[in-house]
């Protein structure tokens, strides 16, 4: 009876985030399914060509190269023997089972946010995953970060568990949004630069972040990754689906609609949307130093890029990079026009498909073109980048190389 009424507070009340529920029972179970989605943990705790959630996963950093743990039921070399308070305190507040402190390369200071019924969930639901036996690797870390001690002190500096808090100023959907943005979909562990003690600086005019050689713009540009200036529908669009108008996701990117976004209820991803629409619209720090191109060299380079142009991309992003079908315009796009050419640079070289998603179940890829030597690559993102009333600065050779 109590829990009823609990529930129907929880459905009815502005924040409708989770519902508490009997433990262990079948909606339980789905719904820490959906929320281990969000959360990406497979994403993290998978390695490629692994079995699910048993770890071994590189996971680059500044200090090092973090290989993920195995989080699966099995008792020896997984979290089988681990109580839920364990596995909240992990979440919660960055400590595992024996008490010692983990490293943030797991995202538990956007973790700290979830409450405690959705970390339940994500337990339970672990709980009948496939229990796999496979050891853990060790971290392959700098001297100085290789001392598990120091996380403790890390923690003391820059981390404060704490739930998620409702912001009255703000209506349910927003606050929806914020909670998952912010906690469990741990958007800036990616999209902000860290501090040097690798703590993120989201919102504090930083950049975005490198990320296995691709470049994560930040959340609070709308001339980066920004959704201020999108219509919320579009951002929620381009969430589920990996692609909207003349963006599509790639690299890091695409993965994450893959094997989480592409999940989320649509008003979950409407809620996602709207909250980062309305996050205030900041300068970021300019995060490239591009070398200056002469006018001679510039005119040299647009030729040359257009050439390349009109024999190999033209087909598909159209004459006047206005896209077709087959890809998204190319005039007028943020990726395009982005001071960072890292992407494009990447995307040009390594071609690459938007996740397949229930929203675009058949995308069209775009082919690698491995074969452009460095002046080419250099010529062709100079071209795409001042051609058809595009205005970004030109890319110097030095710049791609
Ligand atoms: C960005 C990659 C990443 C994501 C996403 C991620 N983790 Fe982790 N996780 C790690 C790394 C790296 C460690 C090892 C940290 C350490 O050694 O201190 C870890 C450690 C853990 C541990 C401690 C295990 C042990 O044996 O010490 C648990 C539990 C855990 N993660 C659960 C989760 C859950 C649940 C999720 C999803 C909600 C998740 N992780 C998402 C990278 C990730
Ligand atoms: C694993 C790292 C990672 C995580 C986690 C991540 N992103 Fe990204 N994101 C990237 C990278 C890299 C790019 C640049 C490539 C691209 O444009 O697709 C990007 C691009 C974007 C873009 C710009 C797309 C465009 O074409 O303008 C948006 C919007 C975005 N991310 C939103 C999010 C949100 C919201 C979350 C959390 C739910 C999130 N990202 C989580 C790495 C990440
Ligand atoms: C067969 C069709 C095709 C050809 C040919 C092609 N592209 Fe693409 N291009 C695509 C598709 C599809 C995407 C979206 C890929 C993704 O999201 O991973 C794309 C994405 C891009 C992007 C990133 C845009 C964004 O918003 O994410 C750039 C830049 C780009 N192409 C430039 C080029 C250049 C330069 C050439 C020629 C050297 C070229 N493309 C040739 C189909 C094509």
């Amino acid at each position: 009876m109590i829990k009823k009424l609990f529930l129907l507070l929880a459905l009815t009340g502005p924040f409708a985030v989770a519902v508490a529920q009997p433990a262990e029972s079948d909606d339980d179970i789905a719904w820490g399914e959906y929320l281990t989605r969000i959360g990406n943990c497979a994403g993290c705790h998978t390695a490629t060509g692994g079995e699910a959630f048993a770890g071994g996963r590189p996971v680059e950093s500044q200090f090092g190269t973090f290989f993920t743990p195995n989080i699966t039921p099995d008792p020896e070399t997984g979290i089988g023997n681990w109580t839920q308070e364990q596995f909240w305190r992990a979440l919660h507040e960055g400590k595992r089972a024996d008490g010692k402190a983990m490293y943030p390369a797991c995202p538990y200071p956007n973790f700290t946010r979830v409450q405690r019924s959705d970390v339940d969930a994500i337990y339970a639901y672990l709980r009948t995953v496939p229990a796999v036996k496979q050891e853990n690797r060790e971290h392959d870390l700098d001297f100085v970060a290789s001392m598990r001690s120091l996380v403790s002190v890390w923690q003391a500096l820059f981390f404060k568990p704490g739930v998620y808090e409702i912001d009255s100023g703000h209506d349910g959907r927003w606050n929806r949004g914020a909670y998952l943005v912010e906690g469990l979909a741990h958007c800036n562990a990616c999209h902000s630069e860290r501090n040097a003690f690798g703590a993120s600086r989201a919102g504090d005019n930083a950049p975005g972040a490198r990320i296995r050689e691709w470049y994560a713009p930040s959340l609070y540009s709308s001339e980066e990754a920004g959704l201020q200036g999108w219509p919320v529908e579009k951002g929620a669009e381009l969430l589920r689906t990996g692609k909207a108008d003349d963006a599509s996701t790639m690299g890091p990117m695409a993965d994450v609609v893959y094997h989480s976004l592409q999940y989320l209820t649509e008003e979950d991803a409407l809620a996602m949307a709207e909250y980062l629409h309305l996050l205030p619209n900041q300068q970021v720090e300019s995060t490239v130093r591009l070398l200056s191109v002469s006018k001679p060299r510039l005119e040299t380079m647009q030729a040359a890029g257009g050439k390349i142009y009109e024999e190999s991309c033209q087909d598909c992003h159209g004459a006047e990079g206005e896209g077709s079908i087959a890809a998204p315009a190319l005039a007028g796009n943020r990726a395009v026009l982005m001071r960072d050419p890292t992407n494009v640079v990447n995307i040009i070289r390594e071609g690459g498909y938007p996740p397949a998603t229930a929203g675009n179940p058949r995308p069209f890829g775009m082919p690698p073109f491995s074969h452009l030597s460095v002046e080419e690559l250099a010529a062709v993102v100079t071209y795409i980048r001042t051609s058809w009333g595009n205005d970004a600065p030109p890319v110097s050779t030095a710049n791609v190389r």
